[in-house]
């Protein structure tokens, strides 16, 4: 006679986007992932905050409750699986999950992120594992990967589009003329963007899943707070129409670095040339360039966000957590060694793209080239056109330098009297590709003129 199969027994935090799509995945996978683990994932119990609320998934009422203890003081509750969001109640909850030697799988990148000494040492001390798969990418598996399979290299550096939003949002203006408030509540409805949006378009989810990779990628403690951040909100359609009248793509960045001890780490909005490996990275896809000195250059790409994805990553590691409990192990090594320092690129060197609205006047052109000479920055390109009846647009693109310096010379610019207002200097990684002559990057008729050395 055939035994049934053993049951470990989960408590699930949160049945919001993620929480369902795990519940999804598991109704619809669960016999098979059975038969081929030799054991069922059992979900006893599962905390919200409103239990009257409709559902995406069908799930058993009883299974709801609202006191966290009915699943952190459950003796037969192995696998805690936190897909709530937020730092606190949550971080209390994970770490008295841990201290109760259950083993947790999160999608936090607030906690993992800037608590991921504390939750770590937790999960050390108990013998339990902590797995955070969905915290990053969404449904790509790149954290694992990173960690295990390229242990062997030395890795320099880490380049991504990490947020799903801001690339959903960013690839509704330029392909399809959205606004931004348009692409925002959409990529809300499909589950994308974070409960207060403003993590998302400001850059900071993308900085936190940053400090989660560098952490690995470097060995070393890299938090959000050392990631230089910008986000999108500040960017326009004339920008984005400007990048794509040169064969350019603005994509929010996500990069770091590490040299001589030293971590560089950035979010910001960046032009990169349409033949860069991310520049095709549209929608919700999210894409992870790692670069190493074993591999080269390697991606990883996939969907950054949503309900499926994320519960696909949150559901690889309920098994592996599983899977080690019935062999009495855990994987849970903390891999931050290292003593670096962090910071942004100061003196990287760079190029930017600068618009600009000034008063009209004789000689302009010329003044705004000497005020930027006067920190030692040229300039590639200068657009001019009137705005009549006493305005004109200058859009400009600087020559290399050290970013501190260009920054500096730009806040300098933004002082001029003549000056009215100033859009977001976006860095610029492309090559410069022509627009047709006498064309503005909006298209209508400008008095161009590209500035070797003064202007006029
Ligand atoms: P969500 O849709 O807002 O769902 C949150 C769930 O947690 C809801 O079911 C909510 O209960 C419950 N909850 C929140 N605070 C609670 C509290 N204090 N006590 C009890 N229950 C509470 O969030 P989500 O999008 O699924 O995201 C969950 C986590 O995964 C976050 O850390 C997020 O950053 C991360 N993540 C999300 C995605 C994505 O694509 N959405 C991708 C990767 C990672 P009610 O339903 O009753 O309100
Ligand atoms: N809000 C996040 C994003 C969810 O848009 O990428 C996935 O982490």
């Amino acid at each position: 006679m055939r035994h049934p199969p053993e049951q470990v027994k989960i408590g699930l935090m949160g049945l919001g986007t993620v929480g369902s799509g795990v519940m999804r995945l598991l109704r619809d996978r669960g016999e098979e992932l059975a038969r081929r683990n030799g054991f069922t994932l059992s979900v006893q119990k599962i905390l919200v905050r409103d239990p009257s609320k409709p559902r995406q998934v069908p799930v058993d009422r009883a299974l709801l409750t609202t006191n966290p203890d009915d699943i952190l003081d459950d003796p037969e509750i192995e696998l805690v699986v936190e897909v709530m969001g937020a730092v606190e109640p949550t971080k209390s909850y994970v770490l008295r999950a841990l201290g109760a030697k259950k083993s947790v799988v999160t999608a936090n990148k607030e906690i993992m992120a800037d608590h991921g000494e504390e939750v770590f040492a937790a999960a050390e001390r108990n013998g339990v594992d902590i797995f955070f798969e969905g915290s990053v990418g969404g449904g790509i598996p790149v954290l694992r990967p990173l960690k295990e399979s390229l242990a062997g290299n030395r890795i320099f550096r880490v380049t991504g589009i990490i947020n799903g939003t801001t690339n959903y949002i960013l690839t509704k203006m330029t392909q399809e003329g959205q606004t931004f408030q348009q692409a925002l509540a959409e990529a809300t409805r499909l589950g994308y963007a974070e409960p207060d949006p403003t993590a998302d378009v400001e850059g900071y989810d993308a900085a936190r899943k940053l400090a989660i990779l560098s952490s690995i990628a470097y060995q070393a403690r890299v938090q959000s707070r050392n990631v230089r951040t910008e986000g999108i909100t500040r960017l326009t359609p004339t920008d984005i129409e400007y990048g794509k009248r040169r064969g350019w793509s603005l994509k929010l960045l996500a990069e770091s670095s590490e040299h001589g001890g030293r971590v560089d780490a950035w979010v910001a909005p960046v032009f990169i040339d349409r033949n860069h490996p991310l520049a095709k990275v549209d929608d919700v896809l999210n894409a992870i360039l790692v670069e190493g000195e074993g591999i080269g250059e390697t991606m990883f790409y996939g969907r950054g966000a949503g309900s499926l994805p994320t519960g696909s990553a949150v559901l690889g590691d309920i098994i592996q957590a599983a899977r080690n409990r019935r062999r009495e192990v855990s994987f849970t090594t903390c891999t931050c060694f290292r003593d670096v320092t962090v910071g942004g690129p100061e003196e990287s060197p760079a190029r930017f793209y600068l618009r600009i609205e000034v008063e009209k006047r004789s000689g302009l052109p010329a003044e705004v080239v000497r005020s930027l000479e006067r920190w030692g920055i040229g300039l590639e390109r200068m657009d001019y056109r009137d705005l009549p009846p006493s305005r004109a647009e200058v859009v400009l693109v600087t020559q290399e330098a050290p970013e501190s310096r260009a920054r500096t010379a730009i806040e300098a610019l933004g002082r001029a009297p003549w000056l009215v207002s100033m859009g977001m200097p976006i860095r610029v990684e492309a090559e410069e590709e022509r627009a047709p002559a006498g064309e503005s990057a909006s298209g209508e008729k400008l008095e161009r003129r590209v500035l070797a050395a003064g202007g006029r």
